[in-house]
């Protein structure tokens, strides 16, 4: 290698041998900052870092006029008024409208539960269960629907043995294995879907009313009915008001996949099933925004949650 270099580059060599070592980490030190300046963008700028900071960056990519709360306070629907929207109104809004009618609707409570009982882990995991005579879980003969894939049942072992309800967990699994968790709690290999089918992935789905049938359940109350299906909840809930399987659920806890920032179809079909819940009386006692996955978006001047986990309970029993 030594025998190819040219004599230029061994005299350049030479003189920076000679070059002090002090000058060298100088020279160097100086170089990296100013390569670390100029590939972070703040070159030439003074803009502070303050904890804004991504928000602005976040905001800047739409270039579009961040919306101001007199507009949220006068087009942000929070409550049962949501079910007076007509399908030509909902068709009639535009995404800025949709954004925060959703944002706003989703954030808010429209009923009061005077006494919730945390069920499960205080952080996740744990759901809020309303206690209130008419709507609470009838005691030793109550019935629970668990959809979702977790692996530690907190909320459903408390549910079972502060109520004594029977709690069936719905946890699509290709493992195809039924099993007793307790003399309670029966949890079954297949998940809810908007049709009854095995997907391309190998899980099994049925629909709420072929479950209710699976289980000799047809017709009878269910006290409470969580919901953590991975954007699926939309399509389910969609199905499930349209075969009437809502009416005789006391409550209702579902995390909703709002998505980032949704598209004005997705949206629509948000608002639509709000309003049909809304409709036959379900009312939201507790709200809770997902911490993960938070962004900013000129629809709304605070942060907005992709995911919003609500509790309704059904009105008609109070
Ligand atoms: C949406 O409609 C509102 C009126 O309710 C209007 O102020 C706003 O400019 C519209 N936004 C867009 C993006 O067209
Ligand atoms: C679970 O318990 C029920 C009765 O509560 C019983 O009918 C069923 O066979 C049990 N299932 C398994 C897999 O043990």
């Amino acid at each position: 290698m030594h025998q190819s270099r040219s004599p230029a580059v061994k005299t350049a060599l030479r003189r920076f041998r000679c070059l002090p070592v002090k000058i060298c980490l100088i020279l160097v030190i100086t170089l990296s900052y100013v390569a670390l300046q100029f590939y972070s963008g703040h070159w030439g700028t003074s803009r502070p870092v303050t904890a804004y900071s991504s928000r602005e960056d976040e905001l800047r990519q739409y270039q579009m006029k961040e919306v101001d709360l007199d507009f949220i306070r006068r087009a942000g629907l929070v409550d049962h008024k949501i079910a007076d929207l007509s399908d030509s109104d909902i068709d009639g809004m535009n995404q800025t409208e949709l954004m925060v009618t959703v944002h706003s609707y989703l954030d808010n409570c429209d009923t009061l539960c005077k006494r919730r009982l945390r069920m499960g882990l205080i952080g996740e995991g744990g759901w809020e269960v309303c206690d209130d005579e008419g709507v609470r879980p009838r005691s030793h003969r109550c019935l629970v629907y668990s959809f979702g894939n977790e692996r530690v049942f907190s909320f459903e072992d408390d549910v079972a043995r502060v109520y004594r309800c029977e709690v069936h967990i719905f946890k699509a699994s290709t493992e195809r294995a039924e099993y007793n968790r307790s003399s309670l709690i029966h949890v079954h290999p297949y998940g809810v879907g908007r049709v009854t089918e095995i997907t391309p992935l190998g899980t099994e789905l049925h629909t709420f009313a072929d479950i209710r049938s699976i289980l000799n359940h047809a017709g009878i109350a269910i006290d409470l009915v969580k919901m953590d299906i991975e954007n699926g909840e939309w399509s389910v809930l969609s199905g499930m008001l349209l075969d009437k399987q809502l009416h005789n659920i006391r409550q209702l806890l579902v995390e909703f996949h709002v998505g980032f920032p949704p598209n004005l179809d997705r949206l629509r079909r948000i608002v639509r099933v709000m309003r049909s819940l809304s409709r036959i009386g379900f009312r939201k006692f507790y709200v809770h925004k997902n911490p993960r996955g938070s962004y900013h978006h000129p629809h709304f001047p605070i942060l907005r949650s992709r995911n919003y986990e609500i509790h309704f309970l059904n009105s008609k029993y109070l």
